[in-house]
This record gives structure tokens, sequence and C-alpha cells, in this order.
């Protein structure tokens, strides 16, 4: 997987919707056989990347090689290529799954011999076989993503976008389209991009993330690496739970000798700091600022760490619906500072 050919490779792509820079010299590259997470808050530009990839949207700058094309120049060598799980599911309601399937295949010229084999291989990966012939309208939310996201598949594609594949599902759908997505790069070696503001959707499904913010890539690598890279160098995370904790409470640390950085949720504060600056100062520190604790100790960094630490936001996990993100929400208390 990791020695695999270039799927993807974008040269400071950029895009401008009139002075606005949605997508801002991003450089960034996928091999072939990888699952690899564009991973950010609401309005970071994840979309618009996609659609420029899939040839939906021109870039203003920059450009990017697809399956070996090139999007301006080879855009309909790139759409023949590329399947599709777009945020917005357009299909018929009234049609059956199998008819909804085979619509799609008819557009995409896939050939009528093969057309049936496909859609039966499809529909049995997801479970969805019994399904076949009944209208779309009747499938639940969950139902319907499924036969979405192997609608993508059915020209055969090399590269599949997904775009939020999970968004506004149940737990249980959720971790169903998250199993088929593993099982489809797994059994044909299927490069999958996918989108997503869910942190451990990215740590369990990715080989490799993106993150981003504002437009840009803040920084790449495999979920583990990602983590480790923050508390490398000797550094380490400690996790303090503190009772009634003031809103600021992550500000006192900073200042600190040898803290590289720190930020509060609620009453968790988590500050990155030098091993041989001890545990103890931190202690130290705490009850000189009168914090009251109820809990501290090392912890491993998670993604949201990561996230925190190289942008100075924080995401909010495990959002259902389109709620205000980092920076808007009510419950937005940190502060960071990043190395
Ligand atoms: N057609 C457009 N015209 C103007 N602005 C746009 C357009 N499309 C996107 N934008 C803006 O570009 C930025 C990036 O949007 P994009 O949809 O790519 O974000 P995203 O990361 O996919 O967010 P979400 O998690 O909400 O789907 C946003 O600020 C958005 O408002
Ligand atoms: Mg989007």
């Amino acid at each position: 997987m990791a020695d695999g050919k270039m799927m993807i490779e974008t040269f400071r792509l950029t895009k401008m919707f009139k002075d606005f820079t949605a997508v801002d010299n991003v450089d960034l590259y996928v091999k072939e056989g990888e699952i690899y997470g564009l991973l950010g808050p609401n309005g970071a530009g994840k979309s618009t990347i996609i659609r420029m990839l899939t040839t939906l949207s021109r870039p203003t700058r920059g450009t990017a090689r697809v399956a070996g094309y090139d999007i301006i120049r080879e855009a309909e060598k790139v759409r023949g290529s590329v399947g599709m799980v777009s945020e917005k599911m357009i299909m018929y309601d009234r049609l059956t799954a199998y008819e909804n399937l085979r619509l799609f295949g008819k557009l995409y010229n896939v050939p009528r011999k093969d057309l049936d084999d496909r859609i039966s291989d499809l529909l049995k990966i997801v479970g969805m076989t019994k399904w076949s012939d009944t209208q779309i309208g009747k499938f639940s939310t969950g139902m319907k993503q499924r036969i979405n996201v192997i609608r993508s598949l059915i020209s055969m594609p090399r590269i599949v976008f997904m775009d939020e594949p999970t968004l506004g599902l149940d737990p249980q759908s959720t971790a169903e389209i998250r199993n088929f997505i593993k099982k489809l790069n797994e059994k044909d070696n299927l490069t999958i991009v996918l989108t997503t503001h869910i942190m451990n959707e990215a740590d369990l499904l990715c080989h490799r993330i993106g993150l981003i913010d504002g437009g840009k890539i803040a920084r790449t690598g495999a979920p583990t690496e990602l983590k480790s890279s923050i508390t490398d160098r000797g550094h380490t995370l400690v996790e303090l739970d503190i009772m009634d904790a003031p809103h600021d409470a992550a500000e006192g640390f900073l200042s600190l000798e040898g803290v590289t950085s720190a930020a509060q949720k609620e009453n968790i504060v988590k500050v990155i700091m030098s091993k041989e600056n001890g545990f103890q100062n931190i202690l130290d520190a705490s009850s000189r600022m009168g914090l009251r604790l109820r809990n501290a100790n090392v912890s491993q960094p998670t993604l949201e760490d990561v996230f925190l630490h190289y942008t100075g936001k924080a995401m909010v996990d495990q959002v259902k619906n389109r709620v205000p993100m980092a920076g808007h929400g009510p419950h937005r208390r940190s502060n960071s500072r990043t190395r």
C-alpha cells in the first residue's frame, strides 16, 4: 500500500470565490490503495478540494493529477477514472435499488453484459441483495446511503471520492458504512479519498490524513504519526481535570517553562510540555493559580489534540448535523500555541 503508485498529486491547488480563498495552495498526494482522509471543520475547504479533483469545479490556480491525468487538460479522462459519493444523494425514490443502479450504469456506459453482474456483486457487498427490487423511497437513510456508496462503484473507478459518507447516519449505519469502506478498499485495493469532520472516523479508517483548516493543509501523516508528532522531541501530554475551571485556565500554563501548548475544553486542560520540566511543575503551577485538580495524568494524544496543536482550534467531535464549529460554538474555550 505505502509503496503504491501515485494516484493523486496536487500542485498548489487553489480555489477562490471572488476574493475569498477557499482552498489555498494545497499540495497533497494519495497512493494507490490508500484511504486518505481530509479532516477539518465546516468550511475548511474539503468539498471544494473534492469538487476540483473530480472536475466539477475548476481550480483558480494550480492543478492536480488524478489517476495519471491532469484535471484541467484531461478532465474527460479523469471523469472516466473516478467515482464520487457526494454529500447530497441524487437518486430516484420511485425507482428500485436495482433500477437506480442500472440507470447510473447506463449513464456511465457500463457494457450491458457486465452491468447486472456488477450490480448484484455490489448489492451483496453492502448486504442489500434482498432489497434490490424495492423502491428507494421506502429505505431508511442508512439503506439509501449504502446504495449511494455502491452507486459510485458501478463504473469500476480506480479512485472513489466520498464526501462525508456517514453524515447524518445513525450509529449503526455509520458503523456499517465504515465497514464497507474498509472492505471495498481491501478487496480491490481501491483508492479512496474521504472527507470527514469526525476525528475517530478518520482515525479508524484512514491510512493517511490531511488536516485541513481555512483552506490550508496544516499537517499530513498516518494517524499514529500525527499523534506521536505532538509529543516527540521529549514532550509529553498531561491532562488535567479541574473543578469549576476558569475559562482562561489554559493560559496560565502557557507561560511555564517547557510548555509548548495548552488547550482547554470545559474542565479539561491538556498541556504539552517537555518531560524534563516535570509533572511536578504542572502541579505546582496549578496550585499557584488556585486551580482545584480532580485528576492529573499523562495521556496519549488523540487526533483532536493534534488538530488543536497545529491549528490552534478545537474541533467538535461527533457532530451529527451542521452545527457551528470551532470558534462559533457556545462551549469553545480553548487556547493553543504551537511550537
Ligand atoms: N460556490 C461557492 N461560492 C462561494 N463560496 C463558496 C462556494 N463553495 C464553497 N464556498 C466557501 O468556501 C469555503 C469552503 O467550503 P467547503 O464546502 O469546501 O467546506 P467543507 O470543508 O466541505 O465544509 P463542510 O464540512 O461544511 O462540508 C466555505 O467558506 C464556503 O462557504
Ligand atoms: Mg463539505
